[in-house]
C-alpha cells in the first residue's frame, strides 16, 4: 500500500511562523503522530509526504529513510497535492491519503477503511457531525455516494447534510493516475479538489464505499491553537485511561501529561499535575507526589518521589526517597535506598546504597560510596571556571554541614569532615578533618552605640 500524507498547507489560523504540522501534540510534531500511524499500517509500501508551506523546515525536521518527500509549490488544492505524489507511488497498489494536521487518527479505523476498498473500489472515511460547518458534505442518492460538495460550493439543502468528508480516503493508484490529471478548478475556491474524484468514480461505475472512525475526534483537524489544545486534552485523556486500565492509580486523570512513553509496574500512584517526558519506566509500588516533572528516567520499585521534584536522565534504584523539591540532573545514578531531600541537586554522579543527602546540597561529578551522610549545605566545587573535576567520597564517610569539597578531591572510607570545612586536599580514611578558623570569645567587648 502507498500512503500519501498531505502537509503542504499554511495553517494561517495558527498565527505562527512554524509550519502547522510541526506544532506539537504531546511533545511531538503533529506530522510525527500521523507518520507513526502510517508506519503501523503500511506493510511494505511507501510513505510519501507532500510538503510546501514553510519550505524545507518540515522535511529537515522529520527526515527519515522511509519517507519520499514531495514539494508542492504553489499549493493549488488537495487534488493537485496528491497529483504531485503520483510519480512516487506503486501503480499496482492502493493509495491511502492522510492529513498531516489530523493527528489522532487510529490504525483500526484506517484498517476498516482499507477493508472497504479491498475490492478495488474507492472508499471514503466519513463521519456524522452535529455541526458539519466547514466540511465537505457527502451527497448520497438511494444510500449510494454520488459526490462530495465543499461547504463553499454547497446549496442550502446540501449544507443541511450531516455526513461529512474527513478527507481521508483510499483508492486504486491506477484510478488516481487517470482521475487526478482530469480535475478542474471551476469551483468557489479555484482549487483542484481531491474530492472531485468521487464523481469521476461514480461516472465510471466504480463503487464508492465508506467507513467511519471509531470516534469522531480521530478525524478532527488542527487549524488553530484552540483546536490543538482540545486535541491535546483528548489525547492525554486516552493516555490516562490506558494507564488506569493497566492498574495505575491516578489522583486525577485530567491532571496528567505524558509527552512520550510512560511504563508503570503494579500499584503505582501518581498525584496531580505530573509531567512525564520521553521514555519513563516506573517500577512497582512507586508513589509520585504532586507537580513532579520526570524526563527519560528509570525509577526502581518502591521509590517515593515527593512533590515538586524534577528528574531528568536519571536512574533511581529501588526504595529511594526523593524530594520534596529535589532535582536530579542528567547522569545521576542512585543505588538502592538513597535519600535525596529538599533543595538537593545531583548531577552526573553515582551514589551507592543507603547514602543520604537530605538538605540543601549540590553533588556534581561525584562518586559517592555506601552509607555516606552528606550534611546540609554541602557543595562539591566541581568547576574551576574552565574544567570539571570529580569528587570521590568513599563508603561510610560523614560530611559535616556547610562543607565545600574543592575537586578533584577524595574523602577516604569512614572519614569525617567537620562542619564548615573547605576541603582542598584529600581527607584520610577514618580520621576527622576540619578546616575552620579558631573560635574566639572577646571578653569586655561592647556593641557600638549611636553617635549623638
Ligand atoms: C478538505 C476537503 C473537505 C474535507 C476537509 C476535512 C477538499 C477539496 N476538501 O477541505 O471535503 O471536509 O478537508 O478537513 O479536499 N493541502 C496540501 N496542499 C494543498 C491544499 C491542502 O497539502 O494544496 C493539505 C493541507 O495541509 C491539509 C489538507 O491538505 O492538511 C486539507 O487541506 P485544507 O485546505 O484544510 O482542506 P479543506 O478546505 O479543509
Ligand atoms: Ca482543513
Amino acid at each position: 500500500m502507498n500512503i500519501v500524507i498531505l502537509a503542504a498547507g499554511q495553517g494561517r489560523r495558527m498565527h505562527s511562523d512554524l509550519p502547522k504540522v510541526l506544532h506539537t501534540l504531546a511533545g511531538k510534531p503533529l506530522l510525527s503522530h500521523v507518520l507513526e500511524t502510517a508506519r503501523a499500517l503500511k506493510g511494505s509500501g511507501r510513505i510519501c509526504v507532500v510538503y510546501g508551506h514553510g519550505g524545507e523546515t518540515v522535511r529537515n525536521a522529520l527526515s527519515s529513510d522511509d519517507i519520499a518527500w514531495v514539494r508542492q509549490e504553489p499549493q493549488l488544492g488537495t487534488g493537485h497535492a496528491v497529483l504531485q505524489a503520483l510519480p512516487h507511488l506503486d501503480p499496482a497498489a492502493q493509495t491511502l491519503v492522510l492529513y498531516g494536521d489530523v493527528p489522532l487518527i487510529r490504525p483500526d479505523s484506517l484498517t476498516r477503511l482499507i477493508t472497504e476498498a479491498a475490492d478495488g473500489s474507492l472508499a471514503l472515511l466519513t463521519a456524522f457531525l452535529d455541526d458539519p460547518h466547514g466540511y465537505g458534505r457527502i451527497v448520497r442518492s438511494s444510500g449510494r455516494i454520488q459526490r462530495i460538495v465543499e461547504e463553499k460550493d454547497a446549496s442550502e439543502v446540501e449544507r443541511a447534510l450531516h455526513e461529512i468528508n474527513t478527507g481521508i480516503l483510499t483508492a486504486p493508484t491506477a484510478c488516481l493516475a487517470r482521475w487526478l490529471p482530469a480535475l478542474g478548478k471551476h469551483n468557489a475556491q479555484g482549487e483542484y479538489y481531491l474530492t472531485d474524484i468521487v464523481a469521476l468514480a461514480v461516472s465510471e461505475g466504480l463503487p464508492v464505499h465508506s467507513a467511519h472512525p471509531g470516534r469522531n475526534w480521530e478525524v478532527a483537524g488542527v487549524n488553530s491553537q484552540v483546536q490543538l489544545a482540545a486535541l491535546e486534552r483528548i489525547h492525554q485523556g486516552q493516555v490516562a485511561e490506558q494507564l488506569m486500565e493497566q492498574g495505575v492509580h491516578l489522583a486525577d486523570p485530567a491532571r496528567l501529561d505524558v509527552r512520550g512513553e510512560l511504563h508503570c509496574g503494579r500499584d503505582v500512584f501518581i498525584d496531580v499535575n505530573c509531567v512525564f517526558v520521553g521514555q519513563v519506566d516506573i517500577g512497582a509500588d512507586v508513589v509520585i507526589g504532586a507537580n513532579c516533572v520526570i524526563k527519560d528516567c528509570s525509577i526502581g520499585e518502591g521509590v517515593r518521589i515527593h512533590a515538586f521534584s524534577h528528574l531528568e536522565d536519571a536512574s533511581v534504584g529501588p526504595n529511594c526517597r526523593i524530594g520534596p523539591y529535589a532535582r536530579l540532573r542528567p547522569g545521576t545514578v542512585l543505588a538502592e535506598d538513597v535519600h535525596i531531600g529538599n533543595f538537593v541537586e545531583v548531577k552526573n554522579s553515582s551514589i551507592a546504597e543507603h547514602s543520604k543527602a537530605n538538605h540543601l546540597s549540590y553533588v556534581g561529578d561525584s562518586t559517592v560510596g555506601r552509607r555516606v551522610n552528606i550534611g546540609a549545605g554541602t557543595i562539591t566545587c566541581n568547576y574551576d571556571g574552565v574544567n570539571k573535576h570529580r569528587t570521590v567520597i568513599e563508603d561510610d564517610a560523614f560530611i559535616g554541614s556547610d562543607t565545600q569539597l574543592v575537586a578533584p578531591v577524595t574523602v577516604g572510607r569512614g572519614a569525617t569532615l567537620g562542619a564548615g570545612t573547605t576541603l582542598t586536599s584529600n581527607a584520610p580514611p577514618d580520621t576527622l578533618t576540619v578546616s575552620r578558623a579558631k573560635q574566639v570569645s572577646i571578653a569586655g567587648w561592647k556593641r557600638p552605640v549611636k553617635k549623638k
